[in-house]
């Protein structure tokens, strides 16, 4: 081998430059997130402030929907919420927050339809609603959904199926969710694309009391992760990556995670995708904890569960389709 392509080589597959070139794409990233990310300046930032307000109206959403929901529940957030609302429309007039509207109304009637009325919320409310008209009536808050039409969803064309998957935080705690329907619709997954066919991607199946244990670390599933019986861990293997390529693993790994979402659901399945977005240490303690290799991202989890004949999701409002794309010419 010529003196030249050893150097290159050298150069390439050596540690220690590596990890230069690295902390160099490492800068370069975070300069443009510093920017771009929500946190920074997010309160005078119309995108960036919906985008928070989004969240906070979804957690709303959210806790209708789980099964032993309490009565009542975070009102303290939803009058916070209101406040922000009342001066984001105030700082941007023309921004729409009907969204938010119909799920804080949708909350209101659901605690008094429970008998628990929230009067400081309504009150509130009544403030926020002198102060912004409504644009647009839209379905918010929780929709009821049968067993049966889902499962037989599950075997309609594609535009059917995969509008009949929701995200669930309502489950049946007896039905007993076999594990060999995992398996087979890890089976089906396997035919995800990955760049290059790397296949990167892999699922570490946590059963019981140690998916129970994952759901109280993972932290977003309060009031029903103990109502499900697996958790899939998807994660993807990083020695299978160059340096231009520090993200194609979660594209891998997330599309992976998409294509078994849409698995389990064809297997009958009741599931939920939840985040394993953390700050390294987290991610450190989460790699210890559940016997993840260090050469493994973490990229999503799957809940799984059994499905109540009669159950309650989170509308999850979509954006119009116009919102989703421009064509180039
Ligand atoms: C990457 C990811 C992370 C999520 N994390 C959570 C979570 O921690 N807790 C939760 O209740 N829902 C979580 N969700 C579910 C979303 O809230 C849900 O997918 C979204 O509202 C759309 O609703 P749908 O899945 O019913 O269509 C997550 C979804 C995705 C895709």
């Amino acid at each position: 081998m010529r003196l030249k392509e050893r150097v290159r080589l050298f150069i390439r597959h050596n540690r220690v430059i590596l990890l230069f070139r690295l902390m160099l794409e490492a800068f370069f990233e975070a300069c443009s997130q510093s920017k771009h990310l929500g946190a920074s300046n997010m309160m005078h930032d119309e995108v960036k402030f919906a985008a928070d307000l989004c969240i906070r109206t979804h957690a709303i959403e959210k806790g209708m929907s789980i099964g032993s929901v309490r009565m009542g529940f975070g009102q303290p957030k939803v009058l916070a919420l209101i406040d922000d609302l009342l001066l984001y429309v105030s700082r941007f007039p023309s921004a729409s927050i009907d969204e938010s509207m119909a799920v804080i109304a949708n909350y209101i009637d659901f605690n008094r339809t429970n008998g628990c009325p929230v009067e400081a919320v309504e009150a509130r409310y009544e403030v926020l609603k002198k102060a912004y008209t409504l644009r647009e009536e839209m379905a918010a808050g929780i929709a009821t959904c049968s067993k049966a039409d889902t499962l037989e969803a599950t075997k309609a064309p594609f535009d059917v199926f995969s509008q009949s998957r929701c995200s669930i935080r309502d489950f049946d705690t007896r039905a007993v969710v076999d594990l060999n329907d995992i398996i087979a619709a890890i089976d089906i997954a396997r035919k995800t694309p990955s760049a290059c066919n790397r296949q990167s991607a892999f699922a570490h199946i946590y059963e019981g009391a140690k998916a129970h244990q994952l759901f109280d670390f993972q932290g977003g599933t309060n009031g029903f992760g103990h109502d499900m019986q697996y958790a899939v861990l998807i994660t993807a293997d990083m020695r299978r990556y160059f340096i231009n390529e520090r993200h194609q693993m979660f594209v891998d790994g997330g599309l992976f995670a998409m294509d078994l979402l849409l698995a389990l659901h064809y297997k009958g399945l009741a599931t939920i995708p939840l985040t394993t977005a953390y700050k390294t240490n987290q991610t450190r303690k989460l790699k210890k904890i559940f016997a993840i290799p260090s050469n493994e991202v973490p990229v999503m989890i799957i809940g799984i569960g059994a499905y109540k004949e009669s159950y309650k999701v989170a509308v999850s409002h979509r954006n119009p389709v116009e919102s989703y794309y421009q064509v180039h010419r």
